[in-house]
């Protein structure tokens, strides 16, 4: 059975933590904060409630969303004073082992038993982090994304030791503040940097190999298939595409890049299974018949055309001098 969550404790309120604490207080958690020292923590509450009136009056967070985070957001001072009657705490301090090892000690000692412990590291495997966690079957990482008031997504990773209830808290309370988490195994990088980090791994050798420049890889990724990736995942999109048609384009990649690029099993294995994508109603994603493809297809083009009304009501990105 899932906890009742009321109060929240975020430890570490720089630049990730108190865009983590505004968005729980937003969704009407009790949200109290530690940083290194209590003078740290102050500054990082005034310039939070500072900052909760600036998107407000900017119009990126909705009318009377100031007064809720004001309503709801509390400095604990010390670590200890702050997480003694937390039901969730999250940690977000430097990512460095040793520090958060002995943070999460830290909070430990002083958090109720069953208060659930989240860590928002970005790269640490949460069975390195364990160790320093008492009852460890309440603890996982909950990473949110930069900058963490207006990005949706939140990776959830379970040791072997977290348990299910656990998990379904933590779901429950990022549901609650229009949050999606998403679990994926115990493994360095997870999903969002692995992902990332080869795309950026990729657009370096482009540009190292002089197949275009910084610029146009820029440009490139941003109109045609990062255009899609605010609506669709890489699986969607093959499926749209067509399952075959990618596993073929892998070919070609094979031949000039090798193994690297090689088409991967699973998309061989759809193939052969006569999985071809939307076209033949069998895709990697689900099954569609003729109703559901037409609503997905009418979704895409509706969703890309306000894409294209958004972008040019904001016009471009400011970019850097060269
Ligand atoms: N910046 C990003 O884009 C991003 C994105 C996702 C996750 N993260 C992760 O979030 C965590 C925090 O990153 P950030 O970018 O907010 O860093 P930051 O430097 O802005 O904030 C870290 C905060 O931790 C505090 N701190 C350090 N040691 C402490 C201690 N012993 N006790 C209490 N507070 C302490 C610091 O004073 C600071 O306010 C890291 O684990 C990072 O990997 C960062």
């Amino acid at each position: 059975m899932s906890k009742e969550i009321t109060d929240v404790t975020v430890v570490g309120a720089g630049y990730m933590g108190g865009g983590i604490a505004q968005s729980l207080a937003l969704g009407g958690y009790d949200v109290t904060i530690a940083d290194a020292d209590e003078e740290k923590s102050a500054q990082a509450l005034n310039r939070l409630l500072k900052e909760a009136k600036e998107f407000e009056n900017q119009g990126l967070f909705l009318p009377g969303s100031s007064e809720t985070i004001a309503q709801h957001l509390k400095n604990g001072g010390s670590i200890e004073n702050a997480v003694k009657n937390a039901d969730f705490v999250e940690e977000a301090v430097f990512e460095v082992p040793d520090v958060k090892l002995s943070v999460l000690e830290r909070i430990c000692r002083t958090a109720p038993i069953d208060a659930i412990i989240g860590t928002n590291t970005s790269t640490i495997p949460v069975h390195i982090l364990e160790p320093a966690v008492t009852n460890p079957e309440r603890f996982l990482t909950v990473h949110f994304s930069n900058p963490a008031p207006f990005i949706p997504g939140v990776e959830l990773v379970a040791s072997d030791k977290t348990s299910q209830a656990t998990i379904d808290s933590v779901k429950e309370v990022l549901a609650r503040c229009g949050r999606e988490g998403a679990q994926v195994a115990d493994k360095p990088g997870m999903v969002l940097n692995r992902l990332q980090y080869a795309l950026l791994k990729e657009a370096c050798n482009v540009v190292e190999e002089n197949v275009a420049t910084v610029e146009d890889v820029d440009t490139i990724v941003r109109t045609t298939f990062g255009f899609r990736l605010g609506f669709f995942g890489p699986f969607a999109i093959a499926d749209q595409a067509g399952l075959d048609v990618y596993a073929n384009c892998f070919k070609t990649f094979e031949d000039a890049y090798g193994k690297r690029l090689a088409t991967p099993p699973l998309l061989k294995e759809e193939v052969s299974d006569g999985r071809l994508g939307i076209k033949n109603g069998k895709g990697i994603t689900g099954d569609f018949d003729a109703e559901s493809k037409n609503e997905l297809v009418a979704y895409r083009n509706k969703a890309y055309a306000k894409m294209q009304l958004l972008l040019a009501e904001l016009g471009p990105a400011p970019q850097g001098h060269s």
